[in-house]
């Protein structure tokens, strides 16, 4: 039986139900997998875009807890900088395509205006099924070279999110 949108929403509800994300984001994990390895699931909910349209479409918002499940699909070449998701979690999942994942650490924390000092902690390929969770105030940044298509999951709708001000440091 294809996995649906429902119970990957169900799965994820019960395991935050159960436990704080930080206990139970394998878990999450999991289940986003099941997802990204479905091929009606993805074919389904990940629809190929223009370059010009916008690569990000909210697929199910939960009403009680607040966390999105999200597609990101992107044409062509997508590259962000060091960020962080402000007061939210995510688990960022690979459907197609890959990911050149940094994580950065945080040398000196920003206050006021001044933002955090960051350098480059680690760098990982993410390739089709593969799931990782960013914990709040992670501050990662994605290299993509060529079309992608994701699910992400975020502890909140991101788009109602103010990030932190971070600014990389590179010796
Ligand atoms: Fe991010």
């Amino acid at each position: 039986m294809p996995y649906s949108m429902s119970e990957l929403a169900d799965d994820v509800r019960s395991l935050l139900n159960a436990a704080p994300v930080s206990e139970c984001s394998d878990e999450i994990c999991g289940v986003l997998r099941n997802a990204l390895t479905d091929e009606s699931f993805t074919s389904a909910h990940l629809q190929e875009r223009e370059a010009d349209e916008h690569p990000r479409e909210i697929l199910y918002e939960d009403p009680e807890l607040g966390f999105c499940i999200c597609g990101h699909v992107y044409a062509g070449e997508a590259i962000g900088q060091p960020h962080d998701h402000g007061p939210s979690w995510a688990i960022y999942g690979q459907a197609s395509g890959t990911t050149e994942m940094t994580d950065w650490e945080i040398v000196e924390p920003g206050s006021g205006d001044s933002p955090s000092l960051v350098r480059p902690r680690k760098t990982y390929v993410m390739n089709p099924g593969d799931a990782h969770f960013y914990n709040v105030g992670d501050v990662h940044s994605p290299k993509r070279t060529a079309p992608t298509r994701l699910i992400r999951i975020e502890g909140k709708n991101l788009d109602e999110v103010t990030r932190s001000n971070i600014a990389a440091f590179l010796d």
